[in-house]
């Protein structure tokens, strides 16, 4: 028995408290159907359970241990720590993040079927824990290659650059793994905003080291240096038109605008992964 909410795919929680935030959810989640009555919906924000009554919630509170995602600590720098977590073994905290995830993505329907996903969890450290910034799952085996399924970064984060650094992190998994990965598709207006710009970021940077070496870049370069599809190459270059054709040739160009609007990108950009970092290696 569906929800008559998720038909309609009405939105049906108005506030949540996270952490320190309230967030105003902007789709439908899958959350128990009277939750839809409550003005708040409170949910822990390390072990991610959720509470319709601010009683229970604190009661909660009092016996709640867990500071950190529940699974292995795979990369930590000064402020940012990610944990793997294999939606098999930690099965219930796995969907309670798919239902927050919901509550912002509107074109995806997982949340009950973890297992063969593992999810890969941003947070940031202070006294009181690691905090809940972003996550972005990925398929155990992924038939079309893909190395991301959904990524989000919480509504109270967005528009920081953390979206590039989960972005990265997908991206130096992949390189480590040797595959040329992608995001799943369809993306959402917000997920190719975000991707457009990683992806052309990355190419012009390498497109200009190549340069300064007075060495030439091929497309299959490109890819297998950043762990690209050829396709997301291609697909990048031409829609900012870098690419001509000429003598029978085709050719790569970075035009002067796209040159400008990159040193600027590049001064506002203040975070990266360190990949050196990274203590990972590819599930077996
Ligand atoms: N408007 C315009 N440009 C944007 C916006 C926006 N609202 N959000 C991101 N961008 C672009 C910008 O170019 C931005 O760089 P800038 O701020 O230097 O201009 C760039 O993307 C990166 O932005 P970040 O701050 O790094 O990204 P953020 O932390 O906000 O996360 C994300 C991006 C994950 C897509 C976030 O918007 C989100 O969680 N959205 C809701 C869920 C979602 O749609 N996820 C993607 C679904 S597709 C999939 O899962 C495969
Ligand atoms: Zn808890």
């Amino acid at each position: 028995t569906q929800n008559p909410a998720e038909i309609a795919r009405i939105r049906n929680i108005s506030t949540v408290q996270f952490g320190k935030y309230d967030l105003f959810p902007w789709y439908f989640s899958p959350y128990p159907e009277e939750f839809s009555q409550e003005d708040v919906v409170y949910i822990c924000e390390f072990c991610l359970s959720y509470y319709g009554n601010l009683k229970s919630f604190t009661r909660h509170r009092h016996k709640c241990t867990l500071q950190h995602p529940p699974g292995n600590e795979i990369y930590r720098d000064d402020l940012i720590s990610f944990y793997e977590i294999d939606g098999r073994r930690q099965r219930t905290w796995c969907r309670n993040l798919c239902l927050i995830s919901k509550m912002f993505l509107d074109h995806k329907t997982l949340y009950y079927d973890v297992d063969p996903f593992l999810f890969y969890v941003m947070t940031c450290r202070d006294d009181k824990g690691c905090h809940l910034l972003g996550y972005f799952s990925k398929e155990k085996e992924s038939a079309d290659n893909y190395n991301v399924a959904c990524i989000l970064t919480l509504p109270q984060y967005q528009r920081k650059g953390y979206g590039r650094l989960l972005i990265q992190f997908s991206y130096e998994l992949s390189k480590i793994e040797g595959k040329l990965g992608s995001p799943e598709k369809p993306l959402s207006d917000l997920g190719l905003l975000s991707y457009r710009q990683y992806w052309i970021e990355n190419i012009v940077d390498l497109l200009l080291e190549y340069h300064d070496k007075d060495d030439r870049c091929s497309l299959d370069t490109i890819a297998s240096k950043l762990a690209m599809t050829t396709q997301d190459v291609e697909h990048t270059l031409q829609a900012y038109k870098m690419q001509i054709y000429h003598k029978s040739e085709h050719k790569i160009i970075i035009p002067n605008s796209q040159l400008e609007s990159h040193e600027k990108r590049k001064k506002k950009v203040r975070r990266f992964i360190d990949p050196d970092r990274i203590q990972w290696k590819p599930p077996v």
